[in-house]
C-alpha cells in the first residue's frame, strides 16, 4: 500500500453549503480550483474535486469512485434516500436497474414523442405571450415540465405542487449535515410514502413509465423495494433538473438580448443553448462518491473509504477547459456539449435525450410567440437556496419586451 501522504493535501474551511456560498456559489469554486484537483473540506471531512479534469476522471472511473453509500455527505441520505437506487449502485447491479429507466429513455423509446412536445409547449407559450408578464418558473417550466413527466409516468391526478417542494428538499439531502439536509429527510420519506400508496399497479397509467417498472418487478427483473427507487428516480431526476435549467436559459438570453437574438434566429442551436446553460449553471451542482482504494490524485493520496465531493457546478467554470471567459455565457462557445452537468460514463444521465427535447419545443415556441421577450426591469429574478440545486423562485419577463 502507498504510503498516504494526507500531509501534503490541501485543507479548507470552506463550507460548500453555507447560505452565503450557495446564494453564489462560482466566487468560492474559482478559489478551490486555484487551490488543486483536490481540496479536503474540514467541515464536510470530504475531499473536493473542484476542476473540470478531476471531476471526468473521477466519473471515468466507477470501480474507485464508487456510487454505492457515497452520494450524500451524511449518512441518513446514504442509507435512507438513494440507497438500492440506480443512482447509487454500481457495476452490475447497476446495469440490472438502469436497463429499465433506459427502455423508457432511449432516444428510440421517445423519438415519436416530439410533435407532442412541441404541441403541449405551442399552447402554453400562445397564451403567455398574451400576458404582460410572466414567471418561467411558474408559469413555463414548472406547468410544462410536470406535465410531460407526469403524463409520461403514468401518474394518476395529483396535485404538482406539494410534491415539486418535497422533491427539491429531496436534493438537500445530498449535502453535508445542515437544517437543510435534516429538513429534506422527511421529504424524501414522504415521497416514498407516496410512490408506495398512491402509485400502485392499479393507479397508474396502462404503457407509462411507472407500469413498466411495476411490470419489470412482476418479471422479478428487478425487486420490489427497487421498484419504488425506480419510480422515485424518475420523479426527483426529471423534474426540478429541466425545470430550472428552462428558466435559467430564459435568465440568460433575456438578460443579454444579443444571445436571445442568436437563438431565435437560429445562429445557435436549441443543443448549443441547452449545452451552454448546463455547463454555466449546473442544474445538480455536486454529488458525491466513495473511494474503494487509496487513490492518488494529483500529489494527494485520498485514502480508501473516504468521500469525495464531484463539482459538476464549479467544472463547467474551469478556465484550463473553458478559456479565460468561462464566466460568460455564450450561446457560441464551442464544444459546451462536453460539460459534466449530466455525469459523464456509467452513470451519465438516463434522462438527458427527454431534456434536450423538451428544451428544444419551449425554446421554438418562445421563439414563435415571444421574439422580442426580455426580462421584467420592475422584477428582479430570485433564487431559493437548497444545498444542491440551482433553482429559481422566480424568473419574471416581458413576453413582447
Ligand atoms: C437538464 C436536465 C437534467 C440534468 C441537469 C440532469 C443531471 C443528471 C446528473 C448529473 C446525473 C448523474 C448523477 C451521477 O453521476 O451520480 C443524472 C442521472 C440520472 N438522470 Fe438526469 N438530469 C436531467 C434530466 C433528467 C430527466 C428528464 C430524467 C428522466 C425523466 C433524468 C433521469 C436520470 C436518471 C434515471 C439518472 C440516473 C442514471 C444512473 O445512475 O445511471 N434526468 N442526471
Amino acid at each position: 500500500m502507498p504510503p498516504l501522504d494526507a500531509s501534503s493535501a490541501i485543507s479548507t474551511p470552506v463550507d460548500l453549503f453555507d447560505d452565503a456560498v450557495v446564494a453564489d456559489p462560482y466566487p468560492t469554486y474559482a478559489e478551490l480550483r486555484a487551490l488543486g484537483p483536490v481540496v479536503y473540506l474540514e467541515r464536510a471531512q470530504t475531499w473536493a474535486l473542484p476542476q473540470y479534469a478531476s471531476v471526468k476522471a473521477a466519473l471515468s472511473d466507477p470501480d474507485t469512485f464508487s456510487s454505492v453509500n457515497g452520494l450524500h455527505l451524511n449518512p441518513e441520505g446514504n442509507q435512507w434516500v438513494t440507497a438500492n437506487s440506480v443512482l447509487a449502485t454500481d457495476g452490475l447491479e447497476h446495469a440490472r436497474l438502469k436497463r429499465v429507466l433506459s427502455k423508457e429513455l432511449a432516444p428510440r423509446a421517445i423519438k415519436d414523442l416530439g410533435d407532442d412536445l412541441r404541441a403541449r409547449a405551442d399552447a402554453l407559450v400562445a397564451g403567455l405571450a398574451e400576458r404582460e408578464s410572466f414567471d418561467a418558473v411558474r408559469d413555463l417550466a414548472a406547468p410544462y415540465v410536470t406535465d410531460v413527466i407526469f403524463e409520461l409516468m403514468g401518474l394518476p391526478d395529483v396535485d404538482p405542487g406539494d410534491l415539486m417542494k418535497q422533491i427539491e428538499s429531496v436534493f438537500d439531502t445530498f449535502g453535508a449535515p445542515n437544517p437543510r439536509v435534516y429538513a429534506g429527510l422527511p421529504a424524501a420519506q414522504a415521497m416514498f410514502e407516496f410512490l408506495q400508496t398512491v402509485a400502485t399497479r392499479e393507479n397508474v397509467r396502462p404503457g407509462s413509465w411507472l407500469a413498466a417498472a411495476h411490470a419489470a418487478a412482476d418479471r422479478g427483473e428487478i425487486a420490489e423495494h427497487e421498484c419504488v427507487m425506480t419510480m422515485a428516480a424518475y420523479l426527483t431526476a426529471g423534474m426540478d433538473t429541466t425545470i430550472h435549467s428552462i428558466a435559467t436559459a430564459v435568465h440568460h438570453l433575456t438578460a443579454d438580448p444579443e444571445q436571445w437574438k442568436l437563438v431565435r434566429n437560429g445562429d445557435a442551436s436549441y443543443e448549443a443553448l441547452f449545452g451552454e446553460t448546463l455547463r454555466y449553471d449546473a442544474p445538480i451542482q455536486g454529488f458525491g462518491r466513495r473511494v474503494t482504494a487509496d487513490t492518488k490524485i494529483g500529489d494527494v493520496t485520498v485514502p480508501a473509504g473516504d468521500q469525495v465531493w464531484l463539482m459538476f457546478g464549479s467544472s463547467g467554470r474551469d478556465t484550463d477547459k473553458w478559456g479565460p471567459d468561462a464566466d460568460r455565457f455564450d450561446v457560441r462557445r464551442p464544444g459546451t456539449d462536453q460539460h459534466l452537468a449530466l455525469g459523464f460514463g456509467a452513470h451519465l444521465c438516463a434522462g438527458n435525450h427527454l431534456a434536450l427535447m423538451e428544451f428544444d419545443a419551449i425554446f421554438t415556441a418562445l421563439g414563435k410567440h415571444c421574439p422580442n421577450l426580455a426580462a421584467d426591469p420592475d422584477t428582479a429574478p430570485e433564487r431559493v437556496l437548497n444545498n444542491v440545486l440551482r433553482v429559481w423562485d422566480r424568473v419574471t419577463v416581458r413576453p413582447q419586451g
